[in-house]
């Protein structure tokens, strides 16, 4: 049985909505794994410690994760290297298609190889997570859903 949190901040609805099919394909992969869905600002850095793995999905702001993601991760600080070896994933939305998003991603990413977690990336679409252009359509819930099981099952191989 393995834990995983999916972290999040979304003012008008659209990384939130990748975030619930994130926890949907944690929940269709195999091995068993408890999810917890929470906002960035109503999760506290202490948590971090209690998951095996930590999905993050900001909005794009800038073609930087959003303040409140950001500071989650500084916030994090007070853990640094104590999230060693645990799995991560990241996803965003953003209002253009050149507008960012896979430098919001991989800033998230950067993070979190900093704090020496796993990150897988993937060979198919959105290689380093799911972008969604605005409300998510059916290729970016996909690739939303696909993150979730790919982050459980790599969990599940080194956890469960
Ligand atoms: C402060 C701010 C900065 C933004 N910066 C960008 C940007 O750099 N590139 C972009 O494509 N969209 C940008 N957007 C648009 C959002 O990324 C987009 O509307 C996103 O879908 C919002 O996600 P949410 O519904 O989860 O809040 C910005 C929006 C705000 C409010």
């Amino acid at each position: 049985m393995t834990t995983i949190g999916v972290v999040y901040h979304s003012k008008t609805g659209n990384t939130k909505k990748m975030a619930e099919k994130v926890v949907e394909g944690i929940e269709e992969a195999e091995g068993e794994a408890t999810t917890v869905l929470k906002t960035a600002e109503e999760t506290d850095e202490d948590e971090l410690l209690n998951w095996d793995g930590i999905i993050v999905g900001s909005p794009t702001y800038y073609g930087l994760p959003s303040a409140s993601v950001k500071d989650l991760f500084d916030r994090s600080v007070t853990h640094h290297g104590e999230l060693e070896g645990k799995v991560g994933g990241a996803f965003t939305s953003a209002a253009n298609r050149g507008g960012g998003n896979e430098t919001t991603i991989l800033a998230l990413l950067e993070m979190m190889l900093i704090h020496g977690m796993i990150v897988q990336g993937t060979s198919k679409k959105d290689h380093y997570g799911p972008v969604a252009l605005g409300k998510p359509d059916e290729r970016a819930l996909k690739g939303s859903r696909e993150l979730g099981k790919r982050v459980a099952t790599l969990c599940a191989k080194l956890f469960g």
